[in-house]
């Protein structure tokens, strides 16, 4: 299955090297957490593989949670707006959390993210990307802790998806306009 659907597609980042970065933004993440626990809210669908690689690369008692976000929808474009589809089971006042998204692009999702969070007034509040794309801001926001900073390309697979496909895709790949759907 994964190797028909690489056919005709250009990998930006092997499941090897996206290990690799993953384990050592786990050892950061569990250097700068100093044993404290942590509650991991992972961004629905995109981040899913990728917090739960990070998970187990972070050695620290750690919780889920999951929230979700209208996001582009059917194409490569953004609307704009960002509305909560579903947002925290657990309060996490008080807690140290860490917010794992796929990619930081405009920065529309994660602005709107860390403001609604810090309402809840958790202790720290962090952000892990496994991409960032700098040159696509449009709000002024940074994450913590970057797995790979990207040109503004469009990519898919390791949970990222183009229309809802390829997020099975085990490696990180270039989607390119004239890509056959
Ligand atoms: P932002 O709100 O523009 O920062 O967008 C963040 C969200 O846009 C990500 O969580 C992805 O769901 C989606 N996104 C941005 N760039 C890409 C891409 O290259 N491929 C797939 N999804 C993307």
């Amino acid at each position: 299955m994964a190797a028909d659907m690489h056919q005709n597609l250009e990998i930006l980042y092997t499941r090897q090297q996206i290990a690799e970065r993953v384990a050592e933004m786990g050892a950061q993440i569990t250097q700068d957490l100093n044993s404290e626990k942590l509650v991991m809210v992972g961004v629905l669908k995109g981040a899913a593989p990728f917090l739960a690689d990070l998970a187990r690369a972070v050695q620290v008692d750690a919780t889920f949670d999951f929230v979700a976000t209208s996001s582009y929808g059917s194409g490569q474009r953004s609307s704009g707006a960002v509305k909560l589809i579903k947002d925290l089971d657990e309060p996490v006042e008080g807690k140290n959390v860490l917010v794992v998204e796929d990619i930081l692009d405009t920065g529309l999702t994660l602005s709107y993210l860390r403001k609604h969070l810090l309402q809840q007034r958790p202790k720290t509040l962090r952000i892990a990307t496994l991409l960032d794309k700098p040159s696509h801001r449009l709000e002024k926001i940074e994450a913590d802790y970057v797995g790979f900073s990207i040109p503004n390309l469009f990519v898919i697979g390791y949970g990222m998806d183009y229309g809802e496909r390829y997020r099975n895709l085990p490696d990180i790949c270039l989607m390119t306009p004239d890509h056959p759907e």
